[in-house]
């Protein structure tokens, strides 16, 4: 199988792609990322050798450049996109080209080669819970309430359409916030561990009691790959954690893993329009693909404050933008 990845050296698409190695060894893999300040080819220098493996800089919003790739391959796993909330309230237009319109030339060669899509999106596009809510499942109806949560509901709904109207071999998931290896320190995991492995202050947004549901990377992953090969065509499923916690809870169980002061937190004012609470009902992807969260909070946040505390010099290098010299180095003659 020859897999197109969109988006494949940022967070997620990067973990996907070292899961993908691990799983399924024969495939060949082609990596299509434009290597904003989120992507980062670092991530994934152990395929630099790897004859099944290909990178390709280039910008899902190049449409010329997307019919070219999609028609060489068997599927298409999407991820790129601009992901981080804080930067869709300072500006939302890089949001809307990349997520819906770079979106729109994925699914128009989807559809002329007929290839198998999988389009990758969030839970954040239902909005936000009350306390009593039941969680989000895949009947919720979309409500996004932030300029990030609209491009990715917008860019949900071309999937649909094309599903409905152009009958494409597409699923689509819907998943929680994830956390791991690789992740940019602007979220608010990697961005509190780097900062208190440097003993500096954690800016908490507002009263710090917002709810998210934390998965970690390599569940996503799994699930990821499950719908792609398992999946129902047309089928939506949302993936989760099945661990709803308010975020100064789970900044206290970092702080304390980390052996850190909890005089290190700062409150901060809130974010705009701030969502209050996330969940997941993943019933679906359990009944249908026997798919669950494996791994349990604690567990995961010990590995990642260790993977960071190991690799404090990517993450030096990610905030001065430096790792971009690596494609230069690399690729960029090849
Ligand atoms: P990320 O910001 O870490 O990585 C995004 C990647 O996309 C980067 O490598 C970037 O260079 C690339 N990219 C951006 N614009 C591009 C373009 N126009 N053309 C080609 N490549 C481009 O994001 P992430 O956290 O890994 O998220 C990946 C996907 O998962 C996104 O679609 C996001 O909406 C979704 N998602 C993320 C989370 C989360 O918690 N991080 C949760 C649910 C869903
Ligand atoms: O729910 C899935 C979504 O999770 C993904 O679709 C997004 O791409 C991803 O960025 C993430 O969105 P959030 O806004 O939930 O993630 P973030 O890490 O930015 O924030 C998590 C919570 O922590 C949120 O309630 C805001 C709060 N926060 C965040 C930062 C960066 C703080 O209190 N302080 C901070 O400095």
């Amino acid at each position: 199988m020859k897999l197109l990845v969109t988006g494949g050296a940022g967070f997620i698409g990067s973990n996907f792609i070292h899961y993908l190695r691990r799983v399924h060894p024969e495939y060949d893999i082609v990596n299509l990322d434009k290597l904003t300040y989120a992507g980062n080819l670092e991530n994934l220098k152990s395929l630099d050798q790897d004859p099944r493996y290909q990178f390709v800089k280039g910008d899902i919003c190049d449409r010329d450049l997307v019919f070219d790739l999609v028609k060489d391959v068997d599927a298409i796993v999407h991820f790129a996109a601009e992901t981080h909330v804080d930067r869709a309230i300072l500006g939302a237009a890089d949001f809307v080209k990349t997520n819906v319109l770079g979106t729109l030339n994925l699914l128009d060669a989807a559809k002329e080669f007929k290839k198998r899509f999988h389009h990758i999106s969030t839970d954040e596009v239902f909005g936000a819970l009350g306390p009593n809510d039941p969680p989000f499942n895949e009947h919720t109806p979309y409500n996004p309430k932030n300029p990030y949560s609209a491009s990715k509901a917008a860019a949900d709904h071309l999937v649909r359409s094309y599903i409905h109207t152009h009958k494409i071999a597409a699923t689509i998931s819907n998943c929680s916030n994830n956390y791991g290896p690789y992740q940019f320190p602007e979220k608010l995991i990697p961005l509190f561990i780097s900062k208190l492995l440097n003993d500096e202050r954690v800016p908490v947004y507002g009263d710090g009691q917002q709810i998210r549901d934390w998965i970690h990377v390599e569940d996503h992953a799994r699930g990821v790959d499950l719908i792609l090969h398992r999946g129902r065509l047309g089928e939506t499923y949302c993936l989760g954690g099945n661990c709803e916690i308010p975020n100064l809870e789970l900044i206290r169980g970092l702080i304390a893993l980390m052996g850190k002061d909890e005089t290190l937190i700062e409150y901060v004012k809130d974010r705009p329009g701030h969502d209050r609470r996330y969940a997941i009902n993943f019933t679906k992807a359990r009944n249908e693909l026997s798919w669950e969260p494996r791994i349990k909070l604690e567990e995961g946040l010990q590995k990642t404050i260790d993977w960071y505390q190991k690799n404090q010099d990517w993450v030096d290098r990610c905030k001065s933008g430096e790792y971009q010299e690596y494609y230069v180095k690399n690729y960029s003659n090849k």
